[in-house]
């Protein structure tokens, strides 16, 4: 079986082919990091217009690269949310429109579903699984147990952590996006020069908090004088340096409640664009086999957001008969687990 997927919900317009036996027969992503680079983040406006702009040519060439036609397609998946609207609603209405056209079933998948299930493709993962989703809009732990089966242990009551990279590198001038950049900058810097703060160790639930953090970093700017290489290398580090600790923490907390539910088949899924980072890498690993888990990681290609993950979510789903109708919304907001989310903090 085909599937087309599309991608929009951000600053990445995708579109790729993939095949249920796991091939994937084309993968576009085009960023539009220049677009936003000006802004230091990503404008809502500027991509939805550069979306509109880019898609039809970029699924064009998804086509082409797999050497298929539309008729050739089993279903047309694309990302109905979350994230931002005016982006979300040109990738969906284009699904929509080529499935209705070609006459294929269509699924509206959910970008964080395409980002969960990407390690069956890779790693041919079987359910269930620990998920560590840590991306730029989401910090989450999630049990995996089944296609449209979350249960969500912990999430962020504030910031994103990909958010926390990219303000703290902004703070330190050192670009946008700001994750690979402070990763960079952190490898000449002393892990221990500057004594912030570990939001949340050491609590019993599962949640992350960030902006305390960030605050934490500001005075420590301010109070290191000159803005000098040095400086810049040694609070890189020591935010690095934190951010591993409390996602050490979190995820140790985790592992614990997911051992108490399932006896064997451990496993920890790393998931989104912050997975590329090799001091977090390290950090969850040794967590991973102090606590008896395999740890699972797709390459960074399928870690940052790409239209890979949303076809292979959607061949999951029509595997399943979860197709759905034109009418499926457009949605900003789509938490996986929506009795936690409805039961309080963000999702
Ligand atoms: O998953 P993703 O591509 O987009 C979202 O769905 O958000 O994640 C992008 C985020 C950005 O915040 C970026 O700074 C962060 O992932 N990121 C990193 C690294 N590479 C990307 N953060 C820390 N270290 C990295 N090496
Ligand atoms: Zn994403």
């Amino acid at each position: 079986m085909l599937v087309l997927g599309i991608e929009t919900s951000c600053d990445e317009t995708a579109a790729a082919v993939v095949d249920d036996d796991g091939t994937i027969r084309s993968d576009i992503v085009l960023s539009q990091l220049e677009d936003h680079a000006p802004y230091g983040g990503v404008v809502p406006e500027i991509a939805a217009r550069a979306h509109v702009d880019h898609l039809d040519s970029i699924i064009a060439r998804a086509m082409t690269e797999a050497g298929v036609g539309y008729r050739d397609l089993d279903a047309v998946a694309a990302t109905a949310g979350p994230g931002l609207i005016g982006g979300v609603m040109v990738g969906l209405m284009t699904g929509k429109a080529i499935a209705a056209a070609s006459d294929r079933p269509f699924i509206a998948v959910n970008h964080l579903e395409g980002h969960a299930l990407t390690v069956r493709l890779t790693h041919q993962a079987a359910f269930p699984y620990l998920l560590l989703l840590i991306s730029g809009g989401h910090c989450q732990l999630l049990e995996v147990t089944g296609v449209g089966a979350y249960h969500r242990f912990g999430t962020t009551i504030d910031d994103a952590i990909g958010e926390a990279f990219d303000k703290t590198a902004k703070l330190l001038g050192l670009g946008f996006p700001g994750g690979p950049a402070l990763e960079a900058a952190a490898k000449a810097g002393n892990p221990k020069a500057f004594a912030l703060p570990r939001p949340l160790a050491g609590t019993e639930t599962c949640d992350f908090s960030f902006s305390g953090l960030k605050t934490a970093v500001l005075h420590a700017v301010r109070g290191a004088g000159p803005l000098t290489d040095t400086v810049r290398a040694d609070v890189a580090a020591s935010f690095q340096a934190a951010v591993a600790d409390v996602l050490a923490d979190r995820v140790g907390r985790a592992m614990q409640r997911y051992a108490a539910r399932h006896g064997d088949g451990r496993t920890l899924v790393v998931a989104g664009g912050v997975a590329a980072n090799r001091t977090l890498g390290d950090r969850l690993a040794t967590v991973a086999a102090a606590h008896d888990f395999a740890l699972m990681v797709p390459p960074p290609r399928l870690c940052t957001d790409n239209a890979v993950m949303i076809a292979w979510a959607g061949l999951e789903r029509l595997q399943l008969g979860l197709t759905d109708n034109l009418a499926a919304p457009p949605r900003a907001r789509w938490p996986l687990d929506m009795e936690a989310a409805a039961a309080g903090a963000k999702a």
